[in-house]
């Protein structure tokens, strides 16, 4: 059995974090410029059944029955294997690295997965169409995050844009004028399960303000998907200022986080938001060609830690 190379992109969200969990649409894209890669091969002189997972980035290094069920690479590849239907594949080694920061809103866990499940049923001699793919990097997020709405492994699945609305068919739509986009990391991890976590607390306990604010970013992710449609990428930085708005008033930003999206607003971004669950992980600018440098150094004077540029296309 040859070996099999697979890798996944990372992605951010445009619009619409949270309210997404709730029904609202949200708009996400991939960063082809980090991902995660896996190698699936085979093991000589194993026995049936046995898988090894080495994944130095995470001190991983062990025969998969050594994992626990929660662990996320392992329940990856037990998930894919109930999706073959199969109980004792040939013996097989994964090695699994990846270039997207952890626990930073760029979706490091769902590249895994879908990374995963691609090489092993590749490897198997059953490549999984994108849809399971899709599904198994779903069941994995639902270990780590509890309600997540889907749309990390629908947009790193399909590598494509997509206006997501939870428990619809994936939607993608035409980018009429290529846009440029700054992602800057506050360098502050921040598990997005916990920033879920308390906004649903919060919409328990001031049910109508919290579901006005839905709507609102609701609304906000429809009007940007015309404006992408239409080229309207100056409307796109107004519409992006207007969702950090709310997600300030969802108590679901930091002080870091606003100090860069205002750092790129002064510095003349079209337009700035935070991205992903927020209280750390990083803030997206949509900034014009010429005015990248402007914006990188005033966002780098602003504390970032790190900065990728991806155009959206
Ligand atoms: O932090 P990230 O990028 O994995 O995204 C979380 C997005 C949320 O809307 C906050 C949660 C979700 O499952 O959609």
């Amino acid at each position: 059995m040859p070996a099999f190379s697979t890798s996944a992109p990372g992605k951010v969200i445009l619009f619409g974090e949270h309210a997404v969990v709730y029904g609202q649409p949200a708009i996400a894209v991939p960063v082809k410029e980090i991902s995660a890669k896996v190698i699936a091969s085979p093991l000589i002189n194993a026995s049936r059944g046995v898988i090894r997972i080495e994944a130095p980035q995470v001190s991983i290094d062990s025969d998969m029955a050594e994992l626990s069920d929660t662990d996320p690479l392992a329940a990856a590849v037990r998930a894919t294997l109930k999706a073959l239907e199969i109980e004792q594949p040939p013996a097989f080694k994964l090695h699994i690295s990846s270039s997207i920061p952890l626990a930073a809103g760029l979706g490091s866990g769902a590249a895994v997965s879908v990374a995963i499940a691609r090489a092993v049923s590749a490897f198997i001699g059953k490549p999984l169409p994108d849809e399971r793919v899709s599904a198994i990097a779903f069941e994995v997020e639902k270990l780590h995050h509890g309600t997540p709405s889907g749309i990390d492994n629908t947009v790193i699945t399909y590598k494509k844009p997509v206006y997501f609305v939870r428990g619809e068919p994936i939607q993608t739509f035409q980018v009429a004028v290529p846009f440029s986009l700054l992602i800057a990391d506050t360098g502050i991890p921040s598990p997005t399960r916990i920033a879920v976590g308390d906004v649903r607390m919060a919409l328990e306990s001031e049910p109508e303000r919290f579901d006005k604010i839905f709507r609102q970013i609701g609304e906000i992710a429809k009007k940007a998907k015309n404006a992408i449609e239409a080229g309207e990428n100056q409307k796109l930085g107004s519409l992006m200022n207007e969702n950090h708005g709310y997600l300030k008033e969802m108590n679901v930003s930091s002080a870091e986080l606003d100090k860069l999206v205002e750092a790129a607003q002064a510095a003349g971004a079209l337009g700035a938001k935070l991205s992903g669950g927020g209280r750390g992980g990083n803030m997206i600018a949509v900034v014009n060609t010429n005015d990248f440098e402007a914006v990188e150094k005033a966002i780098q004077a602003a504390g970032a830690k790190g900065m990728i540029r991806t155009t959206v296309q």
